[in-house]
């Protein structure tokens, strides 16, 4: 399999039709790709998946099953939730097997580094948060996250999970629940109208693995200077206090001021300076995708991501998006600007009090976890 493979089969994915190849040419066309390691991904296979998946599950999304007849076939369909929004697709299997095998592939070069050397992977048609063990989820198929996690356990016992995508990270919060050594912390929007309606900060946890999952519950239209105070105030002290070997993060950005769905306000410098405080804590990394339904935005926001890994975040001119193939996409100014400001027009409802409470909350529950 190629990184064009990848590309294509993803491109099919349908909340996202088409948005892997943009980012892709995007990064491309900054011209990154000359100082990245590619790693080419193989197909995952089934037994692999299967390491946090169902089984039955993922023979039947890889169409290893033969079914007596399309009712019966259509019935485990609904079993396993491949309806709604996450419908059946054309090319579901190669979507599967890619997605999957480049995590894991993302995983196994930082795993490969040597003792105390720094290695980022990245996977950006990756970050399907939502999946669970035996059923698809909000657009999620698999859940490569928790395979990247468990893959990345075989070497370090302490991995930290930070999601950073809109939506609270339901799926790889429950396969960690009751684990003390993964510590999930997913920062987003709650509500009884937001999916997946789960993450509240009560959510902490249970079992061994109390207190080693901080959920982040925000109101609509969250600032930068907002989402900065909670993310420093609540996630980074758990490097000095959980003290992870490793570092996962889901980078969705349908947080980002354009995006359709219209929940945050935030800017590109707002996921920028929180990735970049996490690749700063020096640790082995690795950078998922995760939603993000304005394609030019995302393509925007990885494609300095991707630079942040690598040290080039500040080596390079963003001020103009630079010419290529998807930037009539992107001109509907006479030269397309690389950075954006947020809405004026969105008021954020997230209160100083209430993050300042959110913060106090979230020490009691490090200082329980050292007790
Ligand atoms: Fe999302």
């Amino acid at each position: 399999m190629s990184s064009q493979e990848l590309i294509a089969a993803v491109d099919r994915l349908p909340s996202n039709e088409g948005r892997a190849s943009r980012v892709h040419a995007l990064i491309e066309a900054t011209g990154l790709l000359d100082s990245l390691d590619i790693v080419v991904p193989r197909a995952a296979r089934a037994d692999e998946i299967a390491k946090y998946h169902d089984r039955g599950f993922v023979d039947h999304l890889l169409g290893r099953v033969k079914y007596a007849s399309e009712d019966e076939e259509y019935e485990m369909d609904r079993q396993y939730s491949i309806v709604h929004d996450c419908p059946y697709f054309d090319g579901l299997k190669d979507y599967v097997e890619l997605v999957a095998g480049a995590s894991l592939a993302a995983a196994n070069h930082v795993l490969d580094a040597a003792d105390g050397e720094q290695r980022v992977g990245i996977n950006w048609t990756g970050g399907r948060h939502h999946a669970r063990r035996a059923r698809c989820s909000g657009f999620c198929y698999i859940n490569d996250v928790v395979l990247t996690i468990q893959q990345l356990r075989t070497r370090w016992r302490r991995v930290l999970y930070v999601d950073l995508d809109v939506h609270h990270g339901d799926g790889v919060e429950q396969a960690f629940a009751r684990s003390s050594d993964v510590l999930c912390a997913s920062i987003h929007r709650f509500g009884k109208d937001v999916f997946p309606q789960t993450g509240s900060a009560s959510q902490i946890g249970s079992g061994a693995g109390a207190g080693f999952t901080i959920n982040v519950p925000t109101r609509s239209g969250l600032s930068d200077g907002a989402f900065l105070e909670l993310f420093e105030g609540v996630i980074v002290p758990t490097i000095k206090s959980f003290r992870p070997e490793a570092i996962v993060v889901v980078c969705g950005t349908d947080g980002l001021a354009r995006d359709p769905h219209a929940m945050w306000n935030l800017s590109l410098g707002a996921l920028d300076k929180a990735v970049s405080r996490l690749l700063n804590a020096g640790l082995p990394t690795v950078l998922l995708g995760g939603g993000g339904y304005n394609h030019a935005d995302t393509a925007r926001c990885w494609s300095l991501l991707t630079a942040a890994a690598i040290g080039l975040r500040e080596r390079l001119s963003w001020r103009n998006v630079p010419d290529h193939e998807y930037y009539a996409e992107y001109a509907q100014d006479a030269t397309p600007e690389f950075f954006f400001e947020p809405s004026l027009f969105v008021k954020d409802l997230n209160t100083k009090e209430q993050i300042e409470k959110t913060v106090a909350f979230f020490e009691r529950i490090a200082a329980q976890r050292r007790s």
